[in-house]
This record gives C-alpha cells, structure tokens and sequence, in this order.
C-alpha cells in the first residue's frame, strides 16, 4: 500500500467490483500490484421469506466514493489512470423507466422468489430447447425469471419497465452515460445465446419479452464509453477516461486468479465456493448442472459450479456450535478457524466415519435445490468437536469435488488446480482438497478477486496489456503447492461414495422439512 501524498508514476488502472456485502475498488499498477483498495459496504434487503433486495444508489454511491478514496489516498494525478473496469454480482435485475428512473429495487442473484416462474418455463419449453438456446437450465437466480415474475406480481411497474440491466452494468451506466453489457454476466440473464455471444431472439420471443429492453452486448475487454463530466466530478477521475464493458464477478475474479486458457481450473471457497474452468469451445452439460458461459477473454467459454455453503459452512459452524470456543480464541489474539482446524487436524482423514452435508442454502451444483438442507450424518458418542470440524471441511471439498467432477465430465482436463478465497488459507484444509481431487492445489501470490480482474481488463482495454492472457501473464504469481496425501485417499474415495448418495437418500426429508 502507498503513504497518503506519495505520487506514484507509471500507469494506472481502476477495477471496481460491485459485490453483495459492498463495492470494493482497487488501484492498480502496470504490475498487478495493487497500490490502494477501498471497501464500502451496503445493506441488503428481505422484505419476504426467500426474497433480496438492494438499492442500485447504494451501488453507486458506494463504487464512486470508493473511486474517490483511492485516488485521493495515494494522492493520484487521474491523468495517470489510463482505464476503469468493472465486474459485479451477477444475474441481479434493474429496472426504469423511458426516463432512466428506477422502477423498483434490484432483485438479486440470491433471491429465491422465482421457483414458480422457473418450473413454468421449463415445462413449457423443455430442457433441452432451453440448454441449446442459452445453454443453461432456467435456474431461480438468474435474470429473466425475475422479470418474469415482475410482470406476474407488479404490472404497474412491469408496464413502465423500459430497460433492464445487470448490477455492474448500471453503474457503468451512470459512470458514462452510455448503456451496455458484456457477454459473461449476460450468460447469466437466460437470454442470451451462450455460442453465439448474442442476445437470443428465441428467447425474448418465448418469454414474451421486448428485445429493446435490453443494452447493446460487448465483449469484456471493449472500451464501451468513458467518464462523463458528471462522474469526473464524482469520482475525481478525469472525463473522457476510457471505461471497458468488464465482466461478471466469477469471469473477473478468474482472470484475476489467471485464468485465461483451457486447463487452467480454479476453485474459490468464499461464502459460496465455484469451481470455474475456461473453455475453448462451449461445454454444455447434458443436464444443465454445470453453467456454461461466456469467459471475460474474447473467444472462449467458461463452465462453472456454484456450491451455496462452502466458505459459509465453516462461517456457519464456527458461530452456531463453536461461539464460546471462538470468543476464547478472539480473547486470547488468536483467529478462531485456525484453532478449529489445528484440532481439526488431529483426527484422521474421514472424521471416523462423520459427513458433513454442507446445503445450509439450498444447493445448485450438482444439485439444483432449493429445498436441500445441511446435516451431520454418522455421528456418534465418541465424535468430538475435532471431528464435526474436520467433518465440515471434508464435506464442503467433496462438494467442490462433485462439481470438478461435472468439470472433468464435460471433457476439461484438470492437472492442478488453483485455489483462493478465504479458505485457501489453511494448509490442512488445501491438503484436503489436494487429496480429494487428486491432483495438486497452488495457491496465489495475491489475490484481490473481481475487482482486480475487472482492473486487467480495463487495461487490455486501454491498450497497457495486449491481451487478455498477457494481461495474467504479467500480474498473476503463484506460491505454493499442496500436493495429495497418499495415504488419505482410500479414506475420501469410499467416501464420496456414500456422500454422494446422500443428497438423493435425505430428499423425502429435506421436502418434508422444508415446510415446516
Ligand atoms: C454466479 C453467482 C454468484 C453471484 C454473486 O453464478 O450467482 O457468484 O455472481 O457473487
């Protein structure tokens, strides 16, 4: 990090990623050093049971103040910011109307409201007219179902609806005037023609939808406008700065982990965990388990699975059955996941026969379900805290596992894989990964996640970096490699087996207890 009033030479570049919990945006140099960042969070909203909301503003103000901050702190002569990218939270729906007013709040990936809407669809058209039109299943997060489900619920606003954009893309919007999207988040919106990078007509037509509600599509790396004079004046960054289109949160933070080719596979355990390959073709899975999508890198495809609870199972643990043990931890200076897995790590591979199901969410991949619940099964009396914990890890990597899996299925070869977010901070926990994929994981020198993809791509954009791979190529370092314990493994393989069939096994439950 730089000192206030430091003046940095060389160019720079802004990446800004419009998350769920806040905006985080990076200054960045030619490098990939990231010489100032800001975070600034903002409310979500649950008006009903299943339902997320956000105010578009809180976005924006967030984003720009954020701007504004690094640029200050570290003392910057805009001039010097030769471009700003973003990437945001995808499938998110905004509305207004003919005269740019906002309809109603965004509608998030993480809303669960439009099942109805969803199983609606997918009755009507089938799976597999919609897999080979967008190349994915119709799944309640993604955009159109919400739509959908404005027009069903709210015909007043629906009626005065005149565009829709996605979370990032409305901030673009205000930052230069000029309306847009790019193909990865718009993968995500089930309207759009995965293989042909394109809004599908088929798709506006079927749903009954205006095409003219939705903004000209551009590939990631594309200058599509640059700051007005009004932004300039928010930001304090110069008008006439070149912005690019940026890309969805998954496709920027995978740049920003240096994933530009085919074999590169990477795995982030944050709240969620997504395990994310690039693709030199489209691969769709037969099923529609895996999301098949655009890649941020003109050319190529990426599939992925989303996993609810990876990082979020440990959050979960940690504050539901361990409090005492963590405040003690606190108390004492110690970071309470690293006392949790150094006892963690005294048990044996497979906690003495304890799994831990992680669907503390629901689950999409490989299990598109809502209604799926979390669970120990196997405990006994002579399981302790040691083995729930390790039970947690374990569970949460065969999720991951299951998703690699559909990876490897879909015809992506994976020698190792990357790992980041915040649990690919233990060395037990990538051990355990290591093993049950059998295949080393590396980690990342640094990893800053979307906002510092979004940033490689404005640079691409304005010309710094050639391409995007050149772009990973000069600021993407690893560390270490975890490779697998040998003598682990005939423990997780016969228990994948009896993992993986419990999702189908505790069905009738999950159903029964979903209502109550
Ligand atoms: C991707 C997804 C999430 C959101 C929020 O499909 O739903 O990653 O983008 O981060």
């Amino acid at each position: 990090m730089t000192s206030p009033g430091c003046e940095l030479s060389g160019t720079l570049l802004i990446g800004i990623d419009i998350g769920t919990s806040g905006a985080k945006v990076v200054l960045v140099d030619e490098t990939g050093d990231v010489v100032a960042e800001s975070v600034r969070e903002y409310p979500s909203y649950s008006p009903q049971p299943l339902w997320s909301e956000q105010s578009p503003d809180d976005w924006a103000r967030a984003a720009f103040a954020g701007v504004r901050e690094v640029i200050e702190r570290t003392g910057t002569r805009p001039g010097r910011i030769a471009g700003v990218g973003l990437a945001g939270q995808m499938h998110g729906l905004v509305l207004r109307d003919a005269h740019g007013e906002l309809l109603r709040p965004a509608i998030l990936w993480n809303d669960q409201r439009t099942g109805p809407q969803c199983d609606a669809v997918t009755a009507r058209l089938g799976l597999d007219t919609l897999l080979a039109r967008t190349g994915n299943a119709m799944l309640p997060g993604f955009t159109a179902p919400k739509m959908l489900w404005v027009r069903d619920h709210e015909p007043d606003v629906w009626r005065r609806a005149a565009s829709f954009a996605l979370p990032k893309d409305d901030v673009r919007d205000r930052l230069t005037g000029m309306r847009a999207a790019d193909v990865s988040d718009a993968s995500g919106t089930a309207l759009f023609d995965v293989t042909k990078r394109v809004w599908s007509d088929e798709m506006f037509a079927d749903l009954d939808l205006d095409p003219a509600l939705a903004p000209d599509c551009a590939e990631s790396c594309e200058v599509i406008g640059a700051v007005t004079s009004e932004a300039a004046r928010m930001t304090g960054l110069l008008a006439g700065t070149p912005v690019v289109a940026g890309a969805g949160d998954q496709a920027a933070q995978a740049i920003g982990a240096g994933l530009a080719h085919e074999g590169d596979v990477c795995v982030t355990i944050g709240t969620s965990g997504v395990v994310f390959a690039p693709t030199a073709a489209p691969r769709i899975e037969g099923q529609g388990r895996l999301h098949a999508f655009c890649h941020a890198v003109p050319g190529m495809w990426h599939v992925m699975g989303v996993m609810l609870s990876a990082g979020g199972s440990l959050r979960w643990y940690r504050d539901a059955l361990c409090a005492e043990f963590a405040a003690t931890s606190r108390a004492a200076g110690r970071d309470p996941y690293d006392d949790l897995v150094a006892e963690a790590a005294q048990v044996p591979p497979g906690a003495d026969g304890l799994l831990f199901l992680p669907y503390l969410t629901g689950e999409r991949t490989p299990h598109p379900d809502p209604l799926a619940r979390g669970a120990f099964v196997g405990l006994t009396a002579r399981h302790t805290r040691a083995h729930l914990t390790r039970a947690v890890l374990e569970g949460v990597g065969f999720g991951l596992l299951d998703g690699l899996e559909l990876v490897r299925g879909a015809g992506v070869a994976t020698a190792s894989v990357r790992v980041s977010g915040g649990g690919a901070r233990s060395p037990l926990w990538r051990q355990i990964l290591a093993t049950q994929f059998g295949v080393p994981v590396v980690t990342l020198a640094a990893h800053h996640g979307a906002s510092f993809g979004a940033a490689l791509l404005a640079g691409v954009g304005a010309g710094v970096f050639e391409d995007v791979g050149m772009a990973c190529d000069r600021t993407v370092r690893t560390t270490q490699t975890n490779g697998p314990e040998d003598s682990w493994r005939a423990a997780y393989r016969d228990l994948h087996d009896t993992y993986t069939s419990l999702h189908g096994a505790l069905t009738p439950a999950f159903r029964a207890l979903a209502t109550r």
